[in-house]
C-alpha cells in the first residue's frame, strides 16, 4: 500500500469512529428496543387469500370444491354448463388420469353436436362459464393472463373460444386455442378488454365437436404486485406495504394447526408448480388452492422489505378441531410418535428451502422457482395457541430441540395458548422458559378497556425470561375508540421493546359477505378496499418505527390512564418520532423536551388520526376517518395540545 493509501485509510477510520462517537452520544439515555417490532399477521380467513389477495380471477380453477368444504360445494361449483345456438353434449368430472395426482379432479368435455341453425345469431358450441369471485374484474385495455391444462381425448383437434363476458353475453375480449396433443399440454393466451367491467365472466366454448379433459384454469391480470406471476391484488398488496411492517406472519392462525391432523398446513403441499400443489379445506369453512403459498409468500415479504415469520404446526391439530369449542373439550389431536422424525425433518426442509444453498435439495428447489438468494429467514413459529397438553408439549420439546441444535441461527418462537392468561397462557410459558425458548408468541382479543387497564403489562416482566411475541391482538371492534386503545397499548409495547420483539393486529384482511371474524383490519370486496381506524393506528406505528427508546422526552399526567406517550429514534435515518395518545373526550396538553438531541430540524412532519369515539369507516362510507398530515414547527421544548380520541405522530429529521 502506498502511503498516501496508507494516510488516507487512517483518516477515513478516524473519521468513523468520531461519526460513531456523535451517533452513540446522541442516543444518550436512549434504550435499544427491538427493530422487529411492529409487523402483519396473515391468515386465509375471510378469504383473505383465495377471492382477496391472491390475484386469481378463477374460482374452482381445479375443480376440487367439495362438500367437506361447504355444504353443497363440488367439483361443479362455480361452473357453468352452456350450449348455445341448439348445440349439446355432456359434462362430467373425472379423476382416472389427472395432470397430478395432487389435484385429482378435472372436468371432461364431450361435445356431441354443435347447432347450425340459421335463426341462431351468434356463437354456437358448448362450454363453461365461471364468474369467479363475485364477478371479475377487469380493465379496458389491461392484459389478463389465460392458462389451462387440457388432453384432447377425440382423434380430431378441439376448436375453443375463450373470451371474457358481461353476464348477458356481451363479448369484452376473446381469443382462439386449438387442442393440439392427447396428453396433458398447458396453453396459455392473453385477453385484452375493448371496456372495463366488475362483473365480467370467463367464457371456454368449444366451437367443433370432440371431446377434451380440462383442468387447472387460470386467468390473472398482468398487472400484479410488482407484476409477479401467480401473483398479489396490486390495490391491496400496496395497502400492506404501506404499512412498511418489519414481519410477516403466515399463514395463520389456526390455518396452522388445522381442522383436524389432515388440515394441518404442510408447507411442501404449498409450493413447486400450481397444477401439482395440494388443495384442501380452508378451517375457515372454504376452500384453499395454496396458489398463494410459501414460495408467494416469501416473495411477497421481499418485495415490501418484511422478514418472514413462518408458523408451523406442533405436530398436533387445533384444540377446537371438529367444533369442540362448543362443548369445552379438546379436540386436538397429535401427529403419531412414529411419524415424529419425519415431521420434524419436513420443518428443517423449511430452513433449508428458505435459505439453503442452492445444491441442497430444497435450496435447489427455492432456485427452481426462481429465487436462488437466500430468503434470509431469521425466526419460526412452532405452534399456533396450541392447548398445552401433555401430547403438544412432547411435540414441541422434540421439534424445538432439533431445531436449535441444526439451526443455532434461527430465532425460535414458541406459544402460549388463546389468552392473556390462564392454565394455557401459564403452562406455555412455563415450558417456553424450561426450555429457554427465545420469544413466546401471546394471543388475545379483549374489549378496549382491557387494553387501556393493561398497558403497563409488559413493564413487569422478567427480563430474564424470554421475549414476547405479541402475535395476534385486537379490541373488539374497528371504531376509533378500539383504534385509539390499541394506540394506548402499543406505547407500552414501545416502551416494552426490549421485551416485546414483536407484535402483530390481527386478522388482516375480511372479504364482504365472507367474513368469519367480524374485528378485521382491512374490509375489502372485488372493486374496494376500506382501511379501518385500526389500520391506520398501525400504519403510524409501524412507518414511524426506531430502534431507541426515550423515557422523559414527553411529559403528560401520569395518573391519567387515557394518556399515553412515547419516543423513539431510528439509527438508520436519525429521525426522532413522537407518538401522543388521548384516548379520552377531551384535548390534553403534554409537554416535549428535546434537548437530548442533537441538530433538529425546525419543520417536522406531523400525522393526526382523530375522531369521534364511535366513528367507524365502512365500504360504504369510507373515509370517515383518516389521518391528516401536515408539517409543522418543533423547537427544543414545545407543549402540545393532544385531541380528543387520537394518535398523533410527529417525526423529525436529525443530524446522523
Ligand atoms: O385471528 C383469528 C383467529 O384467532 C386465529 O386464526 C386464531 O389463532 C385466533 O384464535
Amino acid at each position: 500500500m502506498g502511503k498516501l493509501k496508507y494516510v488516507l485509510l487512517v483518516v477515513w477510520l478516524c473519521f468513523q469512529v468520531t461519526e460513531n462517537m456523535v451517533a452513540q452520544s446522541s442516543f444518550s439515555g436512549g434504550k435499544k428496543i427491538s427493530s422487529d417490532l411492529f409487523g402483519l399477521f396473515f391468515e386465509d380467513i375471510n378469504y383473505a387469500a383465495d377471492g382477496g389477495l391472491y390475484a386469481e380471477l378463477v374460482q374452482n380453477r381445479s375443480f376440487e370444491y367439495n362438500p367437506t368444504e361447504q355444504r353443497g360445494w363440488n367439483p361443479f361449483s362455480f361452473w357453468e354448463y352452456f350450449a348455445p345456438g341448439y348445440s349439446y353434449g355432456r359434462i362430467s368430472v373425472e379423476t382416472m388420469d389427472p395432470v397430478h395426482p395432487n389435484n385429482p379432479h378435472y372436468m371432461v368435455l364431450d361435445i356431441e353436436h354443435i347447432g347450425h341453425e340459421a335463426q341462431h345469431k351468434g356463437p354456437a358450441g358448448v362450454g363453461l362459464k365461471n364468474p369467479g369471485f363475485g364477478g371479475m374484474i377487469v380493465k379496458s385495455g389491461e392484459k389478463y393472463n389465460f392458462s389451462m391444462f387440457a388432453r384432447q381425448l377425440s382423434k380430431e383437434p378441439v376448436q375453443l373460444t375463450i373470451s371474457l363476458e358481461t353476464p348477458n353475453g356481451k363479448v369484452l375480449a376473446e381469443t382462439k386455442i386449438s387442442t393440439s396433443s392427447t396428453d396433458w399440454t398447458k396453453y396459455t393466451a392473453s385477453l385484452v378488454p375493448t371496456t372495463s367491467n366488475d362483473t365480467a365472466h370467463l367464457v371456454i366454448l368449444a366451437t367443433s365437436e370432440g371431446k377434451l379433459s380440462l383442468d387447472m384454469v387460470s386467468l390473472f391480470p398482468e398487472k400484479t404486485f410488482k407484476n409477479r406471476p401467480n401473483g398479489l391484488r396490486a390495490d391491496m398488496a400496496q395497502v400492506l406495504a404501506d404499512i412498511k411492517p418489519r414481519f410477516v406472519r403466515f399463514p395463520g392462525g389456526c390455518l396452522v394447526h388445522g381442522d383436524g391432523l389432515g388440515n394441518m398446513y404442510r408447507w411442501k403441499n404449498t409450493i413447486g408448480p400450481l397444477e401439482q400443489r395440494k388443495a384442501q379445506r380452508n378451517i375457515w369453512g372454504y376452500h384453499q388452492t395454496a396458489g398463494l403459498g410459501y414460495f408467494e409468500y416469501f416473495q411477497f415479504c421481499e418485495d415490501i422489505g418484511a422478514k418472514p415469520l413462518p408458523v408451523v404446526p406442533a405436530a398436533v391439530s387445533c384444540q377446537n378441531s371438529g367444533g369442540t369449542w362448543r362443548v369445552g373439550g379438546t379436540g386436538q389431536k397429535a401427529l403419531d410418535k412414529i411419524e415424529m422424525d419425519e415431521y420434524i425433518q419436513e420443518v428443517l426442509d423449511l430452513i433449508e428451502w428458505a435459505n439453503g444453498p442452492v445444491n441442497s435439495v430444497w435450496g435447489a428447489k427455492r432456485a427452481a422457482a426462481g429465487h436462488p438468494a437466500s430468503f434470509n429467514l431469521e425466526y419460526i413459529g412452532i405452534g399456533n395457541e396450541d392447548k398445552i397438553t401433555p401430547e403438544f408439549e412432547e411435540r414441541f420439546r422434540a421439534i424445538f430441540k432439533v431445531v436449535k441444535a441444526r439451526h443455532p441461527e434461527i430465532t425460535v418462537i414458541g406459544t402460549s395458548g388463546p389468552f392473556h392468561s390462564g392454565e394455557d397462557f401459564e403452562k406455555g410459558w412455563k415450558l417456553a422458559k424450561e426450555l429457554k425458548v427465545p420469544i413466546v408468541d401471546e394471543h388475545y382479543y379483549t374489549d378496549p378497556t382491557w387494553f387501556i387497564n393493561n398497558q403497563y403489562r409488559y413493564d413487569k416482566y422478567n427480563r430474564k425470561d424470554g421475549e414476547v411475541y405479541l402475535g395476534e391482538y385486537a379490541s373488539w371492534g374497528n371504531k376509533m375508540k378500539n383504534a385509539i386503545a390499541e394506540a394506548v397499548y402499543m406505547i407500552g409495547l414501545e416502551r416494552n421493546g426490549d421485551v416485546v420483539r414483536m407484535a402483530s393486529y390481527a386478522p388482516l384482511l375480511a372479504k364482504k359477505d365472507f367474513t368469519q371474524w367480524t374485528t378485521d383490519m382491512i374490509f375489502f370486496e372485488n372493486t374496494k378496499i376500506c382501511l379501518t381506524p385500526n389500520y391506520y393506528v398501525q400504519k403510524m406505528f409501524s412507518a414511524n418505527q426506531g430502534d431507541y427508546y426515550f423515557g422523559n422526552v414527553i411529559s403528560k399526567n401520569e395518573k391519567d390512564s387515557t394518556l399515553a406517550a412515547s419516543c423513539v429514534r431510528d439509527s438508520k435515518s436519525g429521525d426522532v418520532m413522537l407518538k401522543m395518545v388521548n384516548y379520552s373526550n377531551v384535548a390534553k396538553p403534554m409537554k416535549i423536551n428535546l434537548s437530548k438531541f442533537k441538530s433538529l430540524a425546525s419543520n417536522a412532519e406531523q400525522t393526526l388520526l382523530a375522531g369521534d369515539a364511535e366513528a367507524e369507516n365502512t365500504l360504504e362510507n369510507m373515509d370517515k376517518v383518516a389521518p391528516v398530515q401536515s408539517i409543522m414547527k418543533v423547537k427544543k421544548a414545545f407543549e402540545y395540545s393532544a385531541p380528543p380520541m387520537s394518535l398523533t405522530v410527529i417525526r423529525i429529521k436529525t443530524r446522523k
